[in-house]
């Protein structure tokens, strides 16, 4: 029977899958968003020291275990210990929470492209009125689980192929654009300026740590998953090398896309979440060529989104076929149900029924618990299961003694991630409590 067992058909197509997976909103529309919000390039230098001290680490971890490992999620958890699998199924239950509000951010994106193919100029605040937010949720869904159902190679592999080089292209494209912008000089000075007095602040340590665990899509299981599938062949910690430089690149072309055109239309760069969605098109109806870079920009951030909703749903699809032994196919089916009606309420929060709890749309709960607090806490599980639970040998093989850069990751993930994880969480935990009483 076909449980999904399959792989990929070259190391390329390990890394581009991987990449697809990294290269998401995350880097589009989180990142712009974050570094506008923490007085821009003053977050660049916790961001780069927590790309390498910790999301590297962690990718090469999280992939080296399911590459030796070969097992989906729980089955990775069970071979450590066997105890540990209930924290196997709580990695998936927090990514299956994840999926539900990041598919509906997925359809706003699938929405503004074929708004701006037919030439509307939608606002947002028109569109989260009406329903269209949930019919594009559900599209979105659909299309992820029709990807998933088609298997690795058939599948993710044939897609990501495709939409990652178009990632890559369309942005350079924009970037040539940016570059003759009026405020070109501004936007990258706002962008690229450190600020050394921030350094102390802990909260923006602790924000860029949660960003690049997002960005690279590491804590969550997806990258392991994807490493099981790579079954010829070492080289796991170069390829991960590549797919963090990727990510980091496309954060960085995105910013020098994003901020020479806030500057050059005189918009405000710390809008928040909406930055993409309400000023970004602001900007658009102005510049000449505006309504094709406005199609050509929703197409780059669906592209992005698609191909990392992709990598999350898999790790709960291949979860379920090899858990409950059904097809690939009927377990796809299954987890697209199961998000759809996951993702609702984070689809209507914005939609015609604004759906809020204690005046919160349900989508920013959704993103505070399961995608921030909720990621902290499953980097923590897999960092410590693989890392403490596991004989190294198993993990690592001859890796470990590879090169000097080698030997500090497995200290890097047994204590420094764990550490860091421990600390995020008790602040946010706090911050929670104090807001409380
Ligand atoms: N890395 C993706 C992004 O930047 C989000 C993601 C996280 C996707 C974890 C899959 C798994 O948007």
């Amino acid at each position: 029977m076909d449980t999904g067992a399959d792989e990929w058909s070259s190391r390329l197509g390990f890394i581009l899958a991987s990449i697809g997976s990294a290269v998401g909103i995350g880097n589009i529309w989180r990142f712009s968003t974050i570094v506008g919000q923490n007085g821009g390039g003053a977050y660049l230098i916790p961001y780069l020291c927590a790309v390498f001290l910790v999301g590297l680490p962690m990718m090469i971890l999280e992939m080296q275990a399911g590459h030796r490992l070969r097992a989906q999620v729980v089955q990775a958890f069970h071979a450590a210990r066997s105890p540990l699998r209930h924290a196997g199924w709580v990695v998936c239950i927090l990514v299956t929470g994840i999926i539900g509000y990041y598919l509906v951010v997925t359809g706003w994106t699938l929405a503004y492209v074929v708004f701006s193919l037919s030439g509307t100029r939608e606002l947002f605040g028109v569109f989260t009125a009406s329903f269209a937010p949930i019919i594009s949720f559900l599209a979105s869904a659909a299309i992820c689980g029709a990807v998933i159902s088609f298997g690795v190679r058939k599948g993710i592999e044939r897609i990501t192929t495709l939409l990652v080089p178009a990632i890559f292209v369309i942005l350079a494209g924009m970037v040539l654009i940016a570059v003759q912008l009026p405020g070109f000089a501004a936007g990258v000075s706002y962008f690229l300026t450190p600020d050394f007095s921030v350094l102390a602040d802990p909260l923006i340590w602790g924000a860029a740590i949660g960003q690049v665990f997002f960005s690279l899509s590491v804590g969550y299981g997806a990258l392991l998953t994807y490493g099981s599938y790579f079954r010829s062949g070492g080289e796991i910690p170069r390829s991960a090398a590549i797919v963090t430089a990727a990510d980091l690149l496309v954060a960085i072309l995105a910013g020098l896309v994003i901020f020479p055109i806030v500057f050059s239309y005189g918009l405000e760069p710390a809008a928040g979440p909406e930055l993409a969605f309400t000023t970004l098109p602001l900007a658009f109806a102005l510049m000449p060529w505006g309504s094709v870079i406005a199609v050509v920009f929703f197409t780059l951030l669906f592209f992005a989104a698609m191909s990392s909703a992709i990598s999350f749903l898999e790790v709960p699809t291949v979860t379920l076929a090899s858990m409950a032994r059904m097809t690939r196919r009927r377990a796809a089916v299954i987890m697209t149900f199961v998000v759809s009606l996951i993702g609702l309420p984070a689809a209507l929060s914005y939609s015609a029924y604004p759906l809020r709890i204690g005046g919160v749309p349900v989508l920013d709960l959704m993103d505070e618990t399961f995608g921030t607090f909720g990621l902290s806490v499953s980097g923590l599980l897999i960092a410590v299961t693989f890392s403490w639970f596991v004989d190294p040998e198993v993990i690592w093989g001859d890796t470990a003694k590879s090169s000097f850069l080698m030997r500090l990751v497995i200290p890097l993930c047994r204590y420094v991630i764990p550490a860091a994880l421990v600390i995020a969480i008790v602040f946010r935990a706090a911050s929670w409590v104090l807001t409380a009483g």
